[in-house]
C-alpha cells in the first residue's frame, strides 16, 4: 500500500470514528477508547512490522490492519451498547462487513485487499485458522500481537482512572470482587491461554489477559511488552500472588532472545 493511499483511509477512518461520538458521557468514552486503541495498534504495527516485512508498502499495508481491524467495534457498540462478542456479535467478521459496505477501499491491490480483510476477520479469533496462505498469516500474526500490547495499555489506564471517567464496557462489566480463580492460576502456570469460561472475577479476566503473553508470536513484541512494563503494572492492581512476576517475567524475557 502506498503511503498517500494510507493517509485517505487514515482520513476516512478517522470521520468514521467521529461519526460514532455521543453526547452521553459513557458512549463517548467507550467510542474514544476503541478510537484511540485503534491509532495505538497501529503504531504498535508499525514498531513490530518493520523488523519483519521488506519493503515499505508491505509496513504500510501492516499499518492499515493495525487501524482497521477493530472497525466492527463502533457499529457493536452502537447497535448492542456492549464489547462483549459472546452477548452481541463478532465484531471481526462485523469489522469486514462495514469496511465492504463503507470504506472507499475497493480500488486497492487484490492481494492487499484479501491480505487486509482476512487479518481483520481473524484478528479476534481463538487461534489462527488452517489453511490460510503464508502472507495472510504472517499479518494475523502481526495484527494479533500489535493488539495484546494496546490492549494491556488500556487495561492499565482503565485501573488508573477515576471509576467516573472509566470507559464502562472496557472490563466487560465482571464483578471486581474476589481471588482468583485456581484452574486460571493453573493455566497460567502451564504457560496456557486462560479459557474465558474459567473467568468469574475482574482479578481472573486480569491473568487472563497476562496469559496472552503465551500467544505472542515475534521477539519485538515480547521486547516491547518488556521495556513497557506491563506485567508488572498489571499485577501491581491484584491481590499478590508469590512468584508470578518472576515467572511470567522471566518468560518474557526468554522469548526475547528469538
Ligand atoms: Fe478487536
Amino acid at each position: 500500500m502506498r503511503r498517500e493511499e494510507f493517509v485517505l483511509l487514515r482520513g476516512w477512518f478517522q470521520g468514521f470514528c467521529e461519526s460514532f461520538y455521543s453526547a452521553e458521557k459513557e458512549d463517548q468514552l467507550n467510542i474514544k477508547l476503541k478510537e484511540r486503541h485503534s491509532f495505538g495498534v497501529c503504531e504498535n504495527m508499525s514498531l513490530i512490522a518493520r523488523q519483519y516485512i521488506e519493503g515499505e508498502e508491505g509496513i504500510v499495508l501492516a499499518e492499515a490492519v493495525g487501524l482497521l481491524h477493530d472497525v466492527g467495534r463502533f457499529p457493536q457498540y452502537a447497535r448492542y451498547k456492549t464489547f462483549r462478542d459472546s452477548i452481541s456479535v463478532n465484531h471481526g467478521v462485523l469489522g469486514v462487513e462495514t469496511l465492504i459496505k463503507e470504506c472507499p477501499i475497493s480500488e486497492m491491490d487484490v492481494e492487499e485487499y484479501a491480505i487486509l480483510t482476512q487479518s481483520i476477520k481473524y484478528h479476534n479469533a481463538y487461534k489462527i485458522p488452517p489453511g490460510l496462505d503464508s502472507d495472510t498469516v504472517k499479518y494475523l500474526k502481526l495484527i494479533r500481537d500489535a493488539d495484546k500490547l494496546d490492549i494491556w495499555r488500556v487495561f492499565i489506564e482503565y485501573f488508573d482512572t477515576d471509576e467516573a471517567d472509566r470507559p464502562s464496557a472496557a472490563a466487560l462489566g465482571l464483578p471486581l470482587v474476589g481471588l482468583c480463580n485456581n484452574d486460571v492460576l493453573r493455566s497460567v502456570y502451564n504457560r496456557q491461554m486462560v479459557l474465558l469460561k474459567d473467568v468469574s472475577t475482574l482479578d481472573d479476566y486480569k491473568l487472563l489477559q497476562l496469559s496472552w503473553i503465551f500467544d505472542l508470536n515475534f521477539a519485538t513484541s515480547h521486547r516491547l511488552l518488556l521495556e513497557r512494563g506491563y506485567i508488572g503494572r498489571i499485577l501491581g492492581n491484584m491481590p499478590q500472588v508469590d512468584g508470578l512476576e518472576s515467572f511470567l517475567t522471566a518468560y518474557v524475557t526468554e522469548k526475547t532472545h528469538g
